[in-house]
């Protein structure tokens, strides 16, 4: 049998006992007589002691010829250690050397963020970016099983596409056959909202594309995105939903995510205010709070990053702020029952200065609005007719949010920029690796 039968992660089953470990060095240190290997095989990391005197001298030997990241199988017998990292030591019996590696590119020197992303295959094994990653996963899970749990229908919606999501300055196109432009899918949205109609609740989760020219901390030009469509709700049902998701997150990432935290050095206490209501202001509240706080913003654009930022350091907890106005906003929102100039939809805000994680809205659910807003916007009629479909055939108010899971990821952890929250980040200066 070549696949492991023991994990660093369980070894409090194995406590007296011997096990084998296969994985890799993360570091080592030695006193002569008694050396010391530090194991990883990607669920934690385990000291791994060697006394000269216990091992055959060619065992011994091999301690000289391990390099940082060489792939090693040790044998030993399992110790508890609570001042050991993992809270276990290795009395080794054995150690086999795979290959040994090079010289490693990433030590426990500073480098620069350059060097790094351009190591990021080989920078993934290092504890913090371990831990992000470990976080993102429990994240997707949590995300999943909040709506698994409230009957949500998992709908995968496509990529490649003929009609535009969002908006036409970032789109990713490609030429599809003979049938002209293909768009690499801002949202998966638009098909969701066809889902809705067909299940009542769905969720989409999938990466989405935006060829946005902004190197901000907080913009991917590739990121995943989490977008339930629910029919017969309307944008209050819908903000209720996102406050209620985000909560259940946050919880589920502190009863899992504890060791995460402490190598990311995140305070944990601010995750935990986390708690239902959150603010809710209007975009007209905003602006005067932004005001107040020395912003310029005029009435009628979207909130930029900046402002975001301002705004949220005030805040212990996310914020809604809704009804923004029209002009800043996609096509399918729906319009204001009382108001011309403002839709129906809603950002919610992460704390600290972290900004949008969500938009969501209601969608414009009457036909004829509909048309009049897809020709405003000067977008092709004709790739839009499916949608209208959606109006044609038995319509209901609804409503639908998109999550960008990188931005909560960077949020959760408390990451300085977005790039680290995904395995391999494509912004515009980077395709490699
Ligand atoms: O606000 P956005 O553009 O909304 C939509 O795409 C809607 N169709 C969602 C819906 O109602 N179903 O994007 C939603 C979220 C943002 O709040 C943000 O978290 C994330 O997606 N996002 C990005 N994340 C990383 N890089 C970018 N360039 C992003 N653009 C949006
Ligand atoms: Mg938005």
């Amino acid at each position: 049998m070549m696949r492991p039968e023991h994990y660093i992660a369980h070894l409090n089953r194995h406590v007296g006992e011997e096990v084998t470990i296969k994985g890799w060095l993360f570091n080592k240190r030695s006193s002569g007589k008694v050396a010391f290997l530090v194991m990883r095989d990607g669920t934690g990391l385990c000291q791994c002691v060697m006394v000269k005197s216990m091992l055959p001298p060619e065992v011994f030997a091999r301690f000289d010829q391990v390099t940082q990241e060489s792939s090693v199988i040790v044998t030993g017998l399992v110790k508890a250690d609570p001042r050991q990292v993992g809270g276990h030591e290795i009395e080794v019996r054995d150690v086999q050397l795979v290959q040994i590696a090079d010289e490693y590119p990433i030590t426990p020197k500073e480098h620069g963020i350059d060097h790094l992303m351009s190591h990021r295959h080989l920078w993934l094994r290092s504890r913090r970016q371990h831990a992000i990653l470990r976080v993102r996963n429990e994240i997707i899970h949590a995300i999943r099983t909040f709506l698994y749990e409230r009957d949500f229908l998992m709908f995968d919606t496509p990529i490649l596409t003929g009609s535009i999501g969002e908006e036409a300055g970032t789109l990713f196109s490609t030429e599809y056959f003979d049938l002209g432009k293909a768009y690499l899918a801002q949202t998966g949205q638009l098909y969701g909202e066809a889902g809705a109609m067909a299940f009542g609740k769905i969720y989409t989760f999938g990466p989405t594309f935006r060829a946005e020219k902004s190197k901000t901390r907080r913009h991917l030009t590739e990121f995943w995105m989490m977008e339930p469509e629910m029919a017969y709700y309307d944008n209050d049902d819908c903000m209720d939903l996102q406050e209620e998701l985000i909560c259940y997150v946050v919880q589920c990432a502190l009863d899992r995510c504890m060791d995460q935290f402490e190598v990311l050095e995140r305070d944990p206490a601010l995750l935990a205010k986390v708690a239902p209501p959150f603010s809710r202001l209007s975009y007209d509240e905003a602006l005067a709070k932004l005001r107040s706080l020395g912003s310029d913003i005029e009435w009628g654009r979207d909130l930029g990053g900046d402002d975001e930022t301002i705004l949220t350091q005030q805040y212990d907890r996310p914020v809604f702020i809704y009804d923004y106005p029209r002009a800043a906003k996609a096509f399918y929102m729906k319009a204001h029952p009382e108001r011309d100039d403002v839709v129906k939809c809603s950002d919610l805000l992460a704390p600290e200065g972290y900004g949008e994680i969500i938009g969501g809205s209601q969608r414009e659910d009457d036909l004829a609005r509909l048309k009049s807003r897809i020709a405003e916007e000067g977008l092709p009629a004709a790739t839009y007719e499916w949608y209208l479909d959606l109006r044609r055939f038995g319509s209901v108010p609804h409503s639908g949010f998109g999550l960008g899971l990188e931005r909560t990821v960077a949020w959760i952890c408390g990451l300085k920029h977005i790039r680290e929250a995904i395995p391999f980040a494509r912004t515009m200066a980077r395709l490699y690796p």
